[in-house]
């Protein structure tokens, strides 16, 4: 048995046992804290915390770990909503012809992009994207994330999609937190199938989606509705055969265009609809009349140059909002949550508190973990992070790039 007493705290951040499982609108700017606290683990479970005024014989200590934390602040671990984890190898050479002029949307029409990272997949086993993505991983865990989605959508055949949810569901059962798998062959049209668009969506839906079934591998199913890509009933279509086998709809939609795809995702009852790069008010009304989670990847539209998602205008309309990294080899290649949070307040205006709910029980929200994860409450298990020294909760989005990450207990 090991306990850990965690004392000293200079500020215990959405720690209570009243915290919503979501906060919308105005409410994203409240973020509870105890000045001063303490937090009392055992075996990675929540037993006691409050001010350090009152921590005094609260419970046996004998035997126990203690952790000073003068001048630092511990939080729930961030939660990461949206990946694409599993990938061969990076794609440095596309980021060089970025520098030279060529867009994304460009590239990908030279057979670049996704198709890229589809061919260098196909060309490695599952145990060595198992063992590469492992190590990722592990790295991610360092910087402070605590659950993780990942999605398929390199394979973009029967067996490369099986190939990567396997090696997702090999990492379920053997990464210490929790990881939800996303599948998503709707991820890009292979170039074989370039004039015969229906074959591919037929294959998806007669053959992948079945198998992935048979396997139980994914928890959710995700289309990229964008120009060039899948259109809104193309997308109808694949998520409604997902939802026939159990599959929650995620959707990549509005990147680059509005094609109606977040009405479209609403009505067939999405968790989240992420990017949202671009957005209009008949996107803003359909989210209002919903539960699903806009969720914007500020480390996409960094790293592409493109429109940050407007972040202000979703708080506004009074609808919640998750952030997430996108971590992928082509359009975001950093999983590094407190530096999406640093962009997110530096350039989409939102304030360190708004960030912090957003990476926390929104983000949780936005992959149903709402009950185990996104907040520190008594009998709660999930990951939490000690920081390093700092001199306040906004430097963590301030002192962009900084490691600010001192501990992870899971
Ligand atoms: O979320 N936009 C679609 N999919 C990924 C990028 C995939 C890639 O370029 O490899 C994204 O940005
Ligand atoms: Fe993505």
């Amino acid at each position: 048995m090991s306990k850990i007493l965690i004392k000293n705290i200079k500020g215990l951040v959405q720690a209570g046992e009243q915290i919503p499982s979501v906060r919308k609108g105005a409410e994203m700017k409240q973020l509870d804290m105890i000045s001063n606290a303490y937090l009392a683990l055992e075996d990675g479970e929540v037993i006691a915390y409050g001010p350090m005024t009152e921590w005094e014989g609260i419970i046996d200590w004998r035997g126990v770990e203690i952790v000073d934390a003068d001048g630092c602040f511990v939080l729930p671990a961030f939660i990461d909503s949206h990946t694409h984890t599993v990938f061969a190898k990076t794609r440095e050479e596309e980021f060089v012809d970025r520098i030279h002029g060529l867009s994304y949307e460009e590239i990908a029409a030279k057979g670049g992009g996704i198709l890229n990272s589809a061919r260098k997949l196909s060309e490695l086993s599952e145990d060595e994207l198992f063992h590469s993505a492992k190590t990722r991983i592990e790295r991610i865990i360092q910087t402070g994330t605590g659950a993780l989605e990942i999605k398929s959508g390199y394979g973009l055949s029967l067996e490369g999609e099986l190939k990567m949810l396997r090696v997702i569901k090999r990492l379920k059962e053997c990464m210490p937190i929790a990881i939800k798998a996303t599948f998503l062959g709707a991820h890009a049209f292979p170039a074989e199938f370039k004039d015969n668009k229906r074959a591919y969506i037929d294959l998806i839906i007669n053959e992948m989606l079945p198998a992935i079934h048979t396997e139980q591998l994914a928890d959710y199913i995700d289309v990229f509705c964008e120009r060039n890509y899948f259109s809104v009933l193309d997308m109808e279509e694949v998520l409604k055969a997902g939802i026939a086998l159990g599959l929650k709809p995620k959707v990549h939609v509005n990147q680059f265009s509005i094609l109606g795809g977040v009405q479209k995702a609403v009505e067939l009852g999405a968790i989240s609809v992420d990017h949202l790069e671009e957005i209009d008010e008949n996107d803003i009304q359909a989210l209002k009349s919903s539960n699903t989670i806009p969720t914007l990847l500020p480390g996409c539209s960094h790293f592409l140059s493109i429109p940050f998602g407007d972040a202000r205008r979703i708080i506004s309309a009074g609808l919640p909002l998750a952030l997430a990294s996108d971590f992928n080899p082509g359009s975001s290649p950093n999983y590094d949550l407190m530096t999406i949070l640093s962009l997110a307040c530096i350039k989409q205006k939102m304030t360190p508190e708004e960030g912090i709910n957003a990476l926390t029980i929104n983000a949780a929200a936005a992959l149903e973990l709402s009950d185990s994860h996104g907040k520190i409450a008594i009998g709660r298990k999930s990951p939490i992070m000690l920081t390093k020294e700092i001199p306040s909760l906004a430097y963590l989005a301030y002192a962009f790039g900084e490691q600010h990450v001192q501990r992870i207990f899971i």
